[in-house]
């Protein structure tokens, strides 16, 4: 337990970012070089840190490397991915390279269509509230559309209305949806304003309360999907090719192993989401909730073999990213990373982060599959334990090879190693 008085800090939010770090070490009683720590991994990052989030004392820098070997619609491209886990990048760089020779991933979409929720409760007749607001569709999307001037100017825009009337624990409710196109943008501002601003009218035209007015993350009309082909030979033969499909009918089937399986996709996903700066809840939120939409917890994925007996993946997911406002617009990181990848639209940044997922699947598979995941992880999460127990310059490598060479990639044993190598000096 911490030894913590209080979680009170006057006027915290107030005070200069490294007043408010002192503040925060003499509440917790922090020892100095924990205080060093946090100035450091602060620094040319607190000024934007202090933007971005309320009370900000640091920022925490998580590794940027660069998936290799991608080919997304004919485009060869290189992905900065910014992930803390072993092995993610280099999957992704090994996957890709084995399905270069059919041409890589293939992409589409729906388009940037967000959609926002207005609750209608109270009202005895939700049926009949619900055609009061379909006949107001023209002054809905007027409002809708008065909101966001700029949207329209770039093409976007409301779009559609859809209306449901659902069963809760407290009777019927009229959800309406308005259906909007976000263009380049992730849209959350967007569709969060205009169901802000058509509430009022609502419970004008319907006489029923308004409660929740707020976007959907599951984007169900924002989705993409990406395919390739991996041929046989790229596999491993017919075995491994089988035994890949055998993993993905067990995820399919069973929602305990679908759940580390998708996790696996969104090791890639995420790790693109956040290199540039988007919402990396959002997308996890929507492609889960996606992944369910049937009524039960599946594989995000499809694999099949094609008529060469090659393996076919397939992945569809909602995506909604964007490229201007938030942490992207602001983040010189982001910026920078949307740089390397050279994208001028949301719509081809999510071709990629989707093709990315598919890449990340096909090497867990293929690992699980064949040698297990330790072998590959554990060749990574050697050098990590060398930095644990102490190894410095030429050490880290010495202790990390003898680990991997023993095949005990232990804390432990590391130590002994360390002890060992030292002593022989
Ligand atoms: C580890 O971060 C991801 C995997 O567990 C995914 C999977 O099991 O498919 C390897």
């Amino acid at each position: 337990m911490s030894n913590l008085k209080s979680s009170r800090i006057e006027g915290l939010h107030k005070m200069p970012p490294e007043a408010r770090l002192r503040a925060v070490a003499q509440q917790a009683d922090l020892k100095e070089e924990y205080v060093d720590v946090l100035s450091a991994a602060a620094s040319g990052q607190i000024t934007l840190a202090d933007r971005l989030v309320e009370n900000a004392i640091s920022s925490m820098a998580i590794p940027i490397g660069i998936a290799t070997n991608m080919i997304v619609d004919g485009q060869e491209m290189l992905i900065p991915m910014a992930t803390e886990e072993s092995s993610v990048i280099a999957a992704v760089c090994n996957s890709a390279k084995r399905c270069r020779s059919t041409g890589g991933f293939k992409t589409s979409t729906s388009g940037p269509i967000m959609a926002a929720q207005i609750q209608l409760v109270g009202a005895t007749d939700p049926e009949n509230v619900r055609l009061k607001v379909l006949e107001r569709f023209d002054e809905i999307k007027e409002i809708c559309d008065t909101v966001d001037p700029l949207l329209l100017k770039f093409g976007g825009g409301f779009r559609d209305l859809d209306i449901r009337v659902i069963d809760t624990a407290e009777g019927p409710m009229t959800i309406v949806h308005i259906i909007v196109d976000t263009r380049d943008a992730m849209g959350a501002n967007a569709v969060n304003s205009m169901a802000e601003a058509l509430a009022p009218r609502l419970e004008e035209w319907t006489k029923a309360r308004s409660i929740l007015r707020i976007l959907t993350n599951l984007a169900d009309r924002r989705v993409v999907r990406a395919r390739a082909v991996w041929p046989l030979d790229e596999i491993g033969g017919e075995q491994v090719r089988d035994d890949m499909l055998s993993a993905y009918y067990f995820a399919d089937a069973d929602p305990y192993r679908a759940a580390t399986h998708n996790k696996g996709i969104m090791n890639g996903v995420s790790a693109v989401v956040l290199a540039t700066g988007n919402d990396t809840r959002a997308i996890e939120a929507g492609a889960h909730a996606y992944t369910a939409r049937d009524g039960w917890y599946r594989s995000m994925s499809r694999w099949e073999k094609d008529a060469d007996g090659n393996l076919v993946g397939i992945l569809e997911m909602p995506m909604a990213v964007g490229l201007i406002g938030g942490a992207t617009k602001i983040h010189p990181t982001a910026q920078a990373n949307l740089n390397i990848l050279g994208v001028k639209t949301a719509d081809a940044l999510a071709r990629i982060i989707v093709s990315v997922g598919l890449a990340q699947n096909f090497g867990a598979m293929r690992a699980l599959a064949t040698t297990g995941i330790q072998k590959g992880h554990m060749a990574l999460h050697a050098q990590n334990v060398a930095l644990m127990v102490g190894a410095t310059g030429p050490e880290i490598d010495q202790v990390a090879n003898e680990l991997k060479s023993i095949g005990k990639v232990r804390q432990d044993i590391a130590e002994e190693i360390l002890a060992r190598i030292r002593s022989e000096k």
